[in-house]
C-alpha cells in the first residue's frame, strides 16, 4: 500500500460504519460508503443522518465536497485501496450469525486489485478474520490473501452518545494476520484516531472486544442480582454503590437497570460462549449465569409495577401504565433488544393499558398494543403507573414526580418523594 492510497468502502453505513467513514472524510479519504440497504442510501444522498453522534451537515458537506458517496451498486467499489466492514453480527436462534460478513467478504472480494488492505470491524468470535474472511477474499478474487492483498481486525469501540470518548478519542486496537498486514492498518487507524494499540494476531483483537463486553455485561448482571436481593432486604443498593464508588482502586461501579439492550451486551457475549462451547465443548458459566440474570430484569420489572399497583388495589388489567423510554441506552434512538420493548409486551399481554413515551425512538417501536404519546402533564397524571426506563435528558424528571401519582425509577433519575420507589 501506498501513501496515497486514498480510496476507502466503508461496508455498512450504520452506527460504526458512518461515523468512520465522516471521519475518514475529514482526514482527506476519498470515501464510498457500501449499503445494501436502499432507503438508507437514499437517506445519506439526501444528507439526512439517520445515525444520532453524526449530523446531517457533516454527510452534507462530506457529499458538496466530493469526498463521499453513498451506494448500494457494487459496481461502484471496484478498485479500492482500503475496505472496512462494519456489518452487523446477530444472533439467530442463539447461534451466531455471519451470512453479513459473508456478504460483505464476497462483494469485496470481487472488486479486490492487488494492494488492497480489508479490515474487518464487526464484533465477532476469535477466527473469524482468518479462518472465514480470508479464505472468502481468496476464493472471490482469485488474489494471494497476505501479498497480494493484506487483511487484518480492528474491534469497533464506538459508545453512541458519548462525547467525551469518541471515535477519535478512543484508543483503537489494531492487528493483521501477518506483519505487513499489521503495518498497514495501524498506518490507516493512525490517520483517524489518536491513539492505536497493536496486537499480535486478529484473534487477540477479535477476543479483546469480546472481553470488554462481556466484562460489562457480566458486572451490570453482578449489580442487577444484587439489586433484586437489596431490594427484598429493605437495603437501598444505589446507596451502597455509590459508597463502594469512594473506594480509589479496586472497585468500578455498574448501575442496575430494567434489563441489558443493544448488541454489546446481549448479544456479542454469546458469540464467545458459543465458541468455547464449540470449540472445547465447555460451558462459559459466566457468559451464560449473567444471560439469564439479564434477560430476568424485564421480569422482575413487570412483578414491580403489578405489586406496586396492588398495594393501592388495582390489577394490572385495565390499569394505565406509561413507560418512560424505549430506547436501551439514554439519549439515543437504539431500540435493539431493548427491555422496555418486552416489558411493554408483557404488560399489554397481562391487559395493562400500556403507553410509551420516547422523543428518539421510531413510532414504530414497541408495536402491537402500545399507544405511543408525549411525556407531559396530563399522560403523566393519568397514569396509573409510570416506569423510568431510560433516563433521556428530554424527561423532565420534576414534571414527572409532580404530576405522577406512583412512580417506579429504574434509573434513579426522578427526585426521590414518598410515590416514589425505585429498582
Ligand atoms: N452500535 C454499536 O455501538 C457498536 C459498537 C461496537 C461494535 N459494534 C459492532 O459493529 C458491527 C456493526 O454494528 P452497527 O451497530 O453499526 O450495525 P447497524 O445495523 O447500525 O449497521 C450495519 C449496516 O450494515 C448494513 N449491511 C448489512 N449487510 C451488508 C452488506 N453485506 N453490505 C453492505 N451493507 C450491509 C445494514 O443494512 C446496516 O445499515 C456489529 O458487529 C456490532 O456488534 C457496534
Amino acid at each position: 500500500m501506498t501513501r496515497d492510497a486514498r480510496r476507502l468502502v466503508v461496508v455498512g453505513q450504520g452506527y460504526v460504519g458512518l461515523p468512520l467513514a465522516m471521519r475518514a472524510v475529514e482526514v482527506g479519504f476519498d470515501v464510498t460508503g457500501f449499503e445494501i440497504d436502499q432507503g438508507r442510501v437514499d437517506r445519506l444522498l439526501a444528507a439526512d443522518s439517520y445515525i444520532e453522534d453524526v449530523d446531517s451537515a457533516t454527510v452534507r458537506d462530506a457529499l458538496a465536497n466530493g469526498r463521499y458517496r453513498a451506494t448500494a451498486d457494487p459496481a461502484d467499489i471496484h478498485g479500492f485501496d482500503i475496505a472496512v466492514i462494519t456489518v452487523p453480527t446477530p444472533l439467530r436462534d442463539t447461534q451466531p450469525d455471519l451470512s453479513h460478513i459473508e456478504s460483505a467478504a464476497r462483494t469485496l472480494a470481487a472488486a479486490l486489485t492487488p494492494g488492497a488492505l480489508v479490515i474487518l470491524e464487526s464484533t465477532t468470535y476469535p477466527g473469524t478474520t482468518e479462518e472465514l474472511l480470508v479464505p472468502l477474499l481468496e476464493a472471490g478474487s482469485g488474489l494471494t490473501i497476505g501479498t497480494d492483498v493484506l487483511v487484518g481486525y480492528s474491534p469497533e469501540r464506538i459508545d453512541p452518545g458519548n462525547e467525551e470518548w469518541t471515535f477519535v478519542t478512543t484508543p483503537k486496537v489494531v492487528s493483521g494476520i501477518n506483519p505487513a498486514s499489521l503495518a498497514a492498518v495501524d498506518a490507516f487507524y493512525s490517520e483517524l484516531v489518536v491513539e492505536t494499540v497493536p496486537v499480535s494476531t486478529p484473534k487477540e483483537a477479535e477476543l479483546c472486544k469480546l472481553l470488554e463486553n462481556t466484562f460489562r455485561h457480566v458486572n451490570v448482571a453482578l449489580v442487577n442480582e444484587l439489586t433484586v436481593f437489596a431490594g427484598e432486604l429493605g437495603i437501598d443498593v444505589w446507596e451502597a454503590i455509590d459508597a463502594a464508588s469512594t473506594k480509589p482502586f479496586g472497585f468500578m461501579p455498574f448501575r442496575p437497570g430494567p434489563g441489558v439492550g443493544g448488541h454489546c451486551l446481549p448479544v456479542d457475549p454469546s458469540y464467545l460462549s458459543w465458541q468455547v462451547r464449540r470449540s472445547l465443548g465447555e460451558s462459559f458459566r459466566f457468559v451464560e449465569l449473567a444471560n439469564d440474570v439479564n434477560a430476568h430484569m424485564p421480569i422482575y420489572v413487570v412483578r414491580r409495577i403489578t405489586r406496586a399497583l396492588n398495594d393501592r388495589g388495582l390489577p394490572v388489567k385495565g390499569s394505565r401504565v406509561l413507560l418512560l423510554g424505549l430506547a436501551y441506552k439514554r439519549n439515543t434512538s437504539d431500540a435493539r433488544e431493548s427491555p422496555s420493548v418486552v416489558i411493554a409486551a408483557q404488560l399489554a399481554d397481562l391487559g395493562a393499558q400500556v403507553r410509551a413515551a420516547d422523543p428518539f425512538v421510531d413510532e414504530s417501536v414497541p408495536g402491537n398494543g402500545v399507544t405511543r404519546v408525549d411525556c407531559n402533564a396530563e399522560e403523566l397524571a393519568a397514569a396509573d403507573a409510570v416506569v423510568m426506563l431510560t433516563n433521556h435528558d428530554a424527561f423532565d424528571v420534576k414534571s414527572v414526580v409532580e404530576h405522577a401519582s406512583f412512580v417506579l425509577d429504574c434509573r434513579r433519575a426522578v427526585p426521590s418523594a414518598v410515590h416514589v420507589e425505585y429498582l
